[in-house]
């Protein structure tokens, strides 16, 4: 089917004004177009860069519907917003990343079930809801394993790795009336990795090179490019994220988290939206996954992508917000972000800062002598 065309001057609408959202009207607006954001926090990232700033909840209807009508295309910037609003937009054809995507992403079960379609390994699995439940689960799967939310969860919120027998009390109280779990195997992986691509919606995909994410305490810390990784995991990710979005009908940019172990590789995640992983390529390619994404969804044709020899990405959260601030003119040889949050906390999501290079190497020795590697 050929897409409508958005052009410059006219308005995309997106769901949710974190820093996605942010980085995604500022590719948006370098091409002429307008935002109108909804969100429910006045102060959120994206509204400094929007013409019109909604202030709803995502599952107010009418908010929503008037996001419809001055929208002349609306997006979503993270999965968690809500499906019966997306269902609208997409009855409205002004949603083309579609609300299925949306669906599979928003629930672990329906993930992992797309990807065993699709042909693909996942980590094992039983989905529970009582103890009873839980505790077969648990004679089934050798420990250790980890229990997540169906849904919801976000940087290791909402989960329990589970060691033992002994933390049965520590399950009991984890889990709550009503909810929905999934227990998973633990793979122990040698790596972890992520490939990010965009698929425009006459079904043409472009992917940036695959990335290695390294976490501290369950958060995101360092994403490098590019991925060292044993010689087939490359290829194998690749036809696995083409495999899964022709499967899911993707539009738009689009992530895939997986671990490796050996040279097999496990699908971990999914994201329907641009993805942190994903941010060194504002400046490491020849066209962001920001950009690419507005092009996707605008029915522009997608820019083949360029990378520089290698990149990293470090995330800055509120601990390490103060002494960047502090020390920024010492910080030498990397590009700075900061998502403009009022408020800081811990372990929240600030800003990043992408270092670009020949090679890893030589990267990481600016990291050390920015005493990045410290944080
Ligand atoms: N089955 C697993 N085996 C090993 N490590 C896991 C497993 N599931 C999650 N993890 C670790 O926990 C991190 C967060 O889990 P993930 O499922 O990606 O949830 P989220 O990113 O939504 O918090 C992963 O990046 C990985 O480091
Ligand atoms: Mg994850």
């Amino acid at each position: 089917m050929k897409p409508d065309v958005i052009r410059p001057g006219q308005t995309i609408g997106i769901l949710g004004g974190g820093q996605l959202g942010r980085m995604m009207a500022v590719a948006a607006r370098h091409m002429g177009y307008k935002i109108a954001v909804m969100d429910p926090v006045e102060a959120c990232p994206c509204a400094p860069v929007a013409d019109e700033h909604i202030i709803a909840a995502y599952d107010d209807v009418e908010a929503a519907e008037r996001l419809s009508q001055i929208s002349d295309v609306i997006t979503y910037e993270f999965e968690n917003v809500d499906l019966k609003v997306a269902r609208l937009f997409e009855e409205a054809g002004r949603l083309p990343q579609g609300a299925y995507a949306l669906e599979i992403t928003q629930n672990r079960e329906k993930e992992k079930a797309i990807a065993v379609e699709a042909g693909l390994s996942v980590p094992d699995y039983r989905i529970v809801t009582t103890f009873n439940q839980c505790e077969k689960a648990l004679e089934e799967i050798p420990f250790p394993v980890v229990m997540k939310t169906i849904s919801g969860g976000y940087d290791g919120k909402g989960q329990l790795k589970i060691e033992g027998e002994d933390q049965l009390d520590e399950v009991r109280s984890f889990m709550k009336e009503g909810g929905t779990y999934i227990v998973e195997e633990w793979i122990y992986f040698n790596q972890e990795i992520s490939q990010v691509f965009t698929r425009s919606q006459d079904g043409r995909i472009t992917s940036f090179p695959l990335a290695e994410n390294i976490h501290k305490n369950h958060i995101l810390h360092e994403t490098r490019v590019p991925a060292e990784v044993p010689g087939g995991v490359v290829h194998k990710a690749r036809e696995a994220v083409e495999a899964l979005a022709e499967k899911i009908g993707v539009v738009g940019t689009f992530a895939v988290e997986m671990f490796v172990r050996g040279e097999d590789i496990y699908i971990n995640e999914m994201a329907p939206r641009p993805h942190n992983s994903g941010h060194y390529t504002i400046e490491a390619c020849s066209v962001s996954q920001f950009e690419q994404h507005i092009r996707a969804i605008c029915g522009l044709p997608l820019l083949p992508v360029y990378t520089f020899g290698a990149a990293v990405m470090v995330n800055v959260l509120g601990k390490h917000k103060g002494i960047l601030i502090d020390r920024i003119e010492k910080y030498e040889g990397c590009h700075i972000h900061d998502y403009g949050k009022h408020e800081s906390r811990t372990n929240r999501k600030m800003g990043h800062l992408t270092f670009i290079g020949n090679n890893l190497e030589e990267i990481d020795e600016r990291i050390q002598q920015n005493q990045i590697h410290l944080w």
